[in-house]
């Protein structure tokens, strides 16, 4: 008997250590990965200073504070590896930390993590971390979902996550590194740094965000402090958040944007009924910055286009979060921006002419204001400031250096935006035929139209060269 429990022991142990030995990265091999992977942006010695920390914002990460934001295990403990594993499969949505889970074998990323851990002596001077309690897991319906509202409410998360939960309080935040922090837009979940799962939500609000303003509501010792059930709550209504129409599908990417034609008028209204039916297209906005300043953090990633056509016009409804109302001279607007205050701003883009060539994709004009050989019109709607109003124009332009302006209401471009709950919804509306100008757009139903967008954030330096765009993409005008 006693013979055969030592045996199960020693099997025991031998397993055990070929699993801790398994699960153990190398430090040498790490450095090594370290050196291939990581070093252009954490730096030599881990002080997130690498050769292009200066192009990324965020900051890369110094690993030598030992401050990690996304993790598992309570209060002040350190990470665990698995949350450092997790951030290097799956990478940082709002940041531009890469994913790096097809790209690395299992070995690299245990080699790697071992390695990081060498850039701070909190690994071994404090205790090995532990997991946080996720209690009794409430599971998601509308009774949970109204509690958590309440709590989400009674907790002071609309403060900074704003009511709808678009990230739009106004409270002007930083970090410990004194970097600006714009609060997660809630109803994104694929931005989420964290993971968007259940388990991923729960930990957030149990923890907080260390090194930021997000705090911990799982402190005993503070006024914050709620139950494992109370925050499952709070994790089925923020998943209740979720707003899919503004997700860019994968799916979708090759499908061009339908306008629906309408048997009558075309409604100047944000909230007009005949918008409810509409087909629409979620697009990624990517950050330009053609002025060659320090590279910003674009604070939206994306806008959703609608569009109706009838025989005489056409109309397009574009939608996109934005955090902030910029409207100079508004003072909220002064609180929160970073710097001076520039009107918030949108515009769409069509080639001047569709040229009977194929494939087609060979004359697209270059997505910056054109080229020589192709030029573009642009639609250009703006916020207006608190003593001017709203304000449409049309720009001719073959390049950026080449180009002509004429008002809104000279060429039949009319626009009317309105901004409420984080969102800015703006209609833009003009003739399908124009025949007081030979440069402007004629469109035709049954073909493939190129059109791109580009997004003004005036309160986060938007301005000029200095704003986020899409790529080219693909309109049809379908009269079925
Ligand atoms: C292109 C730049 C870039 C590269 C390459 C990069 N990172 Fe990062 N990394 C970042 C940025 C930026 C952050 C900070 C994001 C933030 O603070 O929100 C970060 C943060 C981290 C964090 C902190 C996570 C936390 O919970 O706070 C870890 C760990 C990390 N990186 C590991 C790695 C490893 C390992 C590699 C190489 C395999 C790597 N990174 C490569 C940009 C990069
Ligand atoms: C004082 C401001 C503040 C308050 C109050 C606050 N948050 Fe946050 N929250 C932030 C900031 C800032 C971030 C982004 C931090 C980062 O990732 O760098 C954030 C991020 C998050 C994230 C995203 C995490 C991720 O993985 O990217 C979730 C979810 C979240 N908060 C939920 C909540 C909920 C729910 C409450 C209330 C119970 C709350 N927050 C209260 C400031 C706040």
């Amino acid at each position: 008997m006693i013979y055969k429990v030592l045996l199960a022991s020693c099997i025991l142990l031998i397993l055990n250590v070929g699993f801790v030995y398994a699960e153990q990265g190398d430090k040498v091999a790490g450095k090594e990965v370290f050196e291939r992977r990581c070093i252009q942006c954490h730096g030599e010695n881990g002080e997130g200073n690498g050769r292009v920390a200066d192009k990324v914002y965020p900051p890369p990460r110094n690993f030598t504070w030992g401050t990690f934001k996304y993790k598992t295990s309570p209060g002040d403990q350190v990470p665990r590896d698995e949350d450092l594993l997790r951030t290097i499969n799956e990478g940082f949505g709002e940041a531009s930390m890469p994913a790096w889970r097809d790209l690395m074998t299992e070995k690299e990323k245990r080699d790697v993590i071992a390695y990081e851990k060498t850039f701070s002596d909190i690994f071994e001077t404090e205790k090995p971390p532990e997991e946080i309690d996720y209690g009794k897991e409430v599971s998601f319906s509308e009774q949970s979902v109204i509690k958590g509202k309440e709590l989400y409410e009674r907790e002071g998360c609309p403060e900074c996550h704003g009511e709808g939960g678009k990230g739009d309080g106004i409270k002007k935040l930083k970090d410990i590194w004194g970097t600006r922090e714009w609060p997660r837009n809630l109803t994104k979940p694929w931005t989420y740094n964290g993971g968007n799962k259940r388990k991923n939500i729960f930990a957030r609000i149990t923890i907080g965000i260390p090194g930021t303003p997000m705090p911990s509501f799982a402190d005993k010792k503070s006024q914050k402090y709620l139950n494992e059930e109370e925050r499952w709550h709070i994790v089925n209504y923020v998943i209740s958040l979720a707003d899919e129409t503004k997700r860019v599908k994968k799916e979708d990417e090759d499908k061009p944007l339908k306008a629906k034609y309408i048997n009558g008028e075309l409604p100047l209204d944000v909230h007009a009924p005949e918008w409810k039916g509409a087909p629409f297209k979620a697009l990624k906005l990517y950050p330009q910055d053609q002025a060659n300043e320090k590279y910003f953090k674009p604070t939206n990633d994306g806008i959703t286009v609608r569009a109706l056509f009838n025989d005489k016009d056409i109309i397009f409804l574009l939608e996109w979060d934005d955090r902030t109302k910029s409207v100079p001279g508004d003072t909220d607007a002064e609180k929160m921006s970073e710097g001076e205050v520039f009107e918030d701003a949108i515009a769409v883009q069509f080639p001047m002419a569709i040229l009977p060539r194929i494939p087609i994709q060979e004359q697209l004009p270059s997505i910056r204001h054109g080229d020589k050989e192709f030029g573009v019109n642009v639609w250009y709607w703006n916020s207006g400031t608190t003593s001017v109003p709203q304000l449409t124009n049309v720009i001719y332009s073959n390049g950026i250096e080449d180009k002509s302006i004429e008002p809104g209401s000279k060429v039949n471009l009319e626009g009317k935006g309105e901004y409420k709950g984080g969102i800015w919804k703006v209609v833009l509306k003009k003739d399908i035929k124009t025949s007081n100008s030979k440069n402007n757009f004629q469109f035709e139903t049954d073909r493939l139209i190129p059109i791109s967008f580009a997004n003004w954030d005036g309160s986060n330096g938007g301005k000029g060269r200095k704003h986020t765009a899409t790529q080219w993409d693909w309109l049809i005008l379908k009269k079925e």
